[in-house]
């Protein structure tokens, strides 16, 4: 769980209350044999965005809650858990207790994803839900209410190191007005093939947060490109 940070641009455990653009360096991209200093190499992120893919609802496996807990351990910054799993209902609570402040699920591996994300609330984390790219957001629109947070998938769920889809950047229309016309105090946030070329559009497209696995973890150097990532964003937002 989140401490505050000597991070002057990070917003820890809350939506984005100055604004700025959210940067979330996903450690799928990381060394794993070296998990401290590979955190620590991205010190200047605002949040850390940690993938975990079971093998079943994606092609790929990843890590489970022990990790997650490690890297709870190595970092007071928000713990961004995206679970590309089956049956999350299962697994809430076991990825709060290891730390998660935010919990995104995906909407195509539950029946009822209005309750798991009061069910996430009660459990004392954020919110969040997610989307393959072929799902549409037209129908979660009106259980908005119930989330934190929207993650938009720019890739097919599963490997790092993909293309951006910038076809995705509708979705992220979309929200952005309902929000916007809602008044909600939602975070969105956009999650594949984000790097220097193509944060850009997503930030015009209405993302508040932006997760970047290769980009951040092939840079010379990553806390660098975290800012040279959020500056980006900035000038267009
Ligand atoms: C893909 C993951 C992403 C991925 C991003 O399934 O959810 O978070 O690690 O990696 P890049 O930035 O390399 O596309
Ligand atoms: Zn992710």
């Amino acid at each position: 769980m989140t401490t505050p940070t000597n991070n002057p641009t990070a917003t820890p455990g809350t939506p984005n209350a100055s604004n700025a653009p959210i940067i979330a360096p996903s450690i799928l991209a990381a060394n794993f044999a070296h998990l401290d200093r590979e955190i620590e190499a991205i010190s200047n992120a605002d949040w850390i965005h940690v993938d975990i893919m079971d093998g079943h609802f994606v092609p790929n496996l990843s890590f489970g809650p022990d990790v997650t807990a490690t890297v709870n351990k190595l970092t007071d910054k928000t713990l961004d858990v995206h679970l590309m799993i089956e049956n999350p209902e299962k697994w809430v609570e076991r990825y709060i207790e290891a730390g998660a402040d935010t919990v995104i699920f995906h909407v195509e591996a539950t029946n009822n994803p209005a309750a798991l994300a009061d069910r996430i609330r009660e459990l004392g984390a954020r919110s969040a839900f997610s989307l393959r790219p072929g799902t549409p957001i037209e129908d979660y629109l009106d259980i908005l209410e119930h989330f934190d947070e929207v993650l938009i998938m720019s890739v097919e769920p599963g490997f790092g190191g993909q293309s951006f889809m910038p076809d995705q950047l509708e979705k992220v229309r979309t929200l952005r007005r309902i929000i916007d016309e809602k008044g909600l105090d939602i975070t969105i946030e956009i999650d594949g093939g984000i790097s220097l070329d193509t944060i850009a559009a997503a930030a015009e497209a209405g993302c508040d947060a932006f997760v970047a696995g290769s980009a951040v973890y092939k840079a010379e150097d990553p806390n660098q490109m975290i800012q040279e990532l959020r500056n980006t964003a900035a000038a267009v937002r």
